[in-house]
């Protein structure tokens, strides 16, 4: 089949979902992905054509149900790395890279000479952990999740992307279970972007989005929406080193709570910090 004509399949199909630009650049992700066929190569040879057009028309079929790109190629990018995604693991997103950023903009110090340490709660797709592995060579990362699936999926990233991290499957709310996975361990930088979006928010939530990622990784009650923070603030409260420092990835509603949270918990030289597009998107707290 002619790719041209598949692209106009794509908009017959689809323009009533997605804009029209968005349908073209899936439609070169794809063909790009399937037949190593570029957008610059199909403008040179508009007749193009290929023998198996059945990969490219299932993936139009999962496009129509508003399944994501990145969990139809299994595959999507962070920092600059190729990452593995699936149904178990959060596509990560372009502000969690501001605060991978962040974090290698710090002046990165232990308190005794030693390697530092650095824990990623909730790590998915193991994209925070990875990328900063990455990053400082020298660094011991540890990475923890609950989700077996999604720490399968981070190894194999950690493995993609030839770094080594230290997985840990605990369940952070469960105070008993996080002290012994973590037993004998300290941490000079404890980074996180766990589960903070209200239930309340469902209904702003885009439909791929709330039909496809995993609702471990998203939700949490409209009663009490800082669960997570304000466990792992207590938990790093007793894992960071003295001037460790604590990141977190949060919701954009909540930066007065956040940082009334990280006062509460003794922390020092507290910053929110706001996102490329001008919401309170991270914070950092220094431990005492
Ligand atoms: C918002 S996602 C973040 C994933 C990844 N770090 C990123 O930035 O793309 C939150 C992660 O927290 C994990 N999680 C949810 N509940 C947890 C718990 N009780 N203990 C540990 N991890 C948990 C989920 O499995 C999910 O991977």
């Amino acid at each position: 089949m002619n790719l041209k004509e598949v692209q106009h399949t794509f908009h017959k199909e689809l323009d009533a979902i997605y804009k029209k630009e968005e349908i073209d650049s899936f439609f070169f992700i794809l063909t790009e992905s399937y037949y190593k066929v570029t957008r610059l190569k199909l403008a040179m040879e508009p007749n193009y054509v290929v023998e198996n057009n059945e990969p490219i028309l299932k993936a139009l079929k999962l496009l129509k149900q508003e399944k994501p790109i990145q969990y139809i190629l299994g595959e999507t990018e962070f920092f600059g790395m190729p990452f593995k995604v699936n149904e178990h693991t959060l596509i990560p997103r372009p502000e969690t890279e501001e605060l991978v950023d962040w974090i290698l903009k710090q002046k990165l110090t232990t308190s005794n000479q030693q390697q530092i340490r650095i824990l990623d709660i909730g790590t998915g797709s193991g994209c925070i952990a990875i990328s900063l592995a990455k990053q400082l060579p020298s660094a011991k990362v540890f990475a923890l999740d609950v989700s077996i699936e999604a720490l399968k999926i981070a190894r194999q990233n950690a493995e993609l992307n030839c770094v080594e991290v230290q997985f840990i499957e605990a369940d952070i709310l469960n105070t008993e279970d996080r002290i012994q996975k973590t037993k004998d361990l300290k941490f000079d930088i404890i980074v996180s972007n766990p589960p903070y979006v209200r239930e309340l928010e469902k209904q702003l939530m885009k439909p791929n989005v709330l039909n496809n990622e995993p609702h471990l990784a998203l939700f949490v009650e409209d009663t009490n929406p800082l669960v997570f923070y304000k466990e792992i603030a207590q938990f790093a409260n007793n894992k960071l080193t003295k001037n460790g420092m604590l990141f977190f990835e949060i919701n954009e509603y909540l930066g007065g709570e956040m940082m009334q949270l990280l006062e509460v918990n003794q922390f020092k030289n507290i910053e929110l910090k706001k996102d490329i597009f001008k919401k309170n998107r991270m914070i950092k707290g220094i431990k005492n």
